[in-house]
């Protein structure tokens, strides 16, 4: 079953759509204009209900089947926001806004869902209700967590929720995915260390800040290193490192550094926050200062849920042929914001390939349009295969 030849035929339009989204990009919940066109199209089409507002600036639109008996709610998710980044790519549909950007690809994943919903309301083929999502804020600001506590899933009866996402170096149209961890739990640390300002030249009279937290820059390293099991995945990077004075001759009392820990287990997320804590406060005071640490636990791990992923897996294969789906995929130390959905209802998250171009957050990446029938494919697949109608109609040559 190759892609769905209504998606070749739509493909110039929805091409349209990704574009005029890439052009005006919106960043975290500012999502206004995308969200309002997303919410346009929806009922153009016909969704059988579009509510907007949904976590802030989310919008969910219900597509019932020719029949729903089945009883089976299934969810789409696409995010909608752009990054805060400058584009270089120098394309005519390149970003308007300065210090905006598509840069991760969420214009063709929205543009993608749009013309799935669009395809699902023209053929009903199924039994039950799919529900499309669209959030805000993927990029650092929680949209999905806003969606789920806004009584998302509740409100909608959804009971399987999947993702999707473009992966660049991955030929386009090839599938990844996974049981288990897809993506790493991503925290925030902040420490601030206290010493003793003093003069450049007469150290002796103060603690110096800068030293202590190269000292716990270097320390940090040795969680990951000494205290992670070999066998397990941990990352700490810090990326940002601020003392309190800009001068050439003055040692700083105060220095704050931040940075993010990456894990795709709960046991060694644990176990970091408990000793990043003892180590950062015992470096500290071995020089006399003292550091305070902030640690904030952001996103969760994107874990797919067995049955799910295999169900998708299948459905990728149906598409493209079991060589191009690879059902055990690396995990990788980024971090979704679909992990809250997939932390309330079972699901699974998958790549598809973007090709050969630009790493996504790079100033000269660009969602490659010809996978557009592969993704929009995938998702009408998904819903039909998920819940067969009675009395399939199959799709006109
Ligand atoms: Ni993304």
């Amino acid at each position: 079953m190759p892609v769905l030849n209504r998606f070749a035929d739509l493909a110039a339009d929805i091409t349209v759509w990704r574009r005029d989204i890439h052009e005006n990009p919106e960043l975290l919940f500012d999502t206004h204009r995308t969200s309002a066109l997303v919410a346009s199209k929806l009922r153009e089409f016909g969704c059988d209900e579009v509510v907007e507002g949904i976590g802030r600036t989310g919008v969910v639109g219900v597509i019932r089947g020719r029949d729903t008996g089945s009883g089976r709610v299934i969810g789409l998710r696409a995010d909608m926001d752009a990054l805060p980044m400058t584009e270089i790519t120098g394309l005519s549909y390149a970003s308007k806004t300065p210090g905006a950007m598509h840069a991760c690809g969420h214009d063709g994943h929205t543009a993608m869902l749009l013309g799935a919903a669009r395809y699902l309301t023209e053929t009903r083929n199924f039994d039950g209700t799919a529900v499309v999502i669209f959030q805000p804020a993927e990029e650092g600001g929680g949209g999905g967590r806003e969606m789920v506590n806004d009584g998302m899933m509740e409100r909608f009866g959804i009971q399987e929720v999947y993702g999707m996402h473009n992966y660049p170096g991955l030929a386009v149209g090839d599938f990844s995915i996974r049981p288990g961890p897809m993506m790493a739990a991503a925290d925030h640390l902040t420490i601030r260390v206290t010493g003793k300002g003093a003069h450049a030249a007469q150290p002796h009279n103060g603690v110096d800040t800068v030293v202590v937290a190269s000292q716990i820059v270097l320390a940090l390293q040795t969680l990951v290193s000494r205290a992670t099991d070999p066998l397990k995945s941990a990352v700490v990077s810090i990326t940002s490192f601020q003392t309190d004075s800009q001068a050439f001759n003055v040692i700083p009392g105060q220095v704050e550094l931040r940075g993010t820990v990456r894990t795709l287990d709960t046991e060694v997320q644990d176990m970091i926050e408990a000793r990043l804590k003892t180590l950062v406060e015992g470096v500290a005071a071995a020089h006399g200062a003292s550091a305070e640490v902030d640690y904030l636990r952001n996103y969760p791990v994107t874990r797919n849920t067995e049955a799910e992923t295999a169900f998708a897996a299948r459905v990728a294969a149906e598409i493209v042929g079991p060589g191009r789906v690879d059902p055990e995929g690396e995990p990788m130390m980024g971090a979704e914001d679909f992990s809250f959905m997939l932390n309330a209802r079972p699901g699974a998250f998958i790549f598809v390939g973007n090709g050969d171009t630009a790493k996504v957050h790079h100033p000269a990446y660009d969602f490659n349009d010809e996978l557009i029938p592969y993704g929009c494919s995938y998702w009408a697949k998904l819903i039909e295969t998920a819940m067969p109608a009675s009395t399939p109609v199959s799709e006109p040559a």
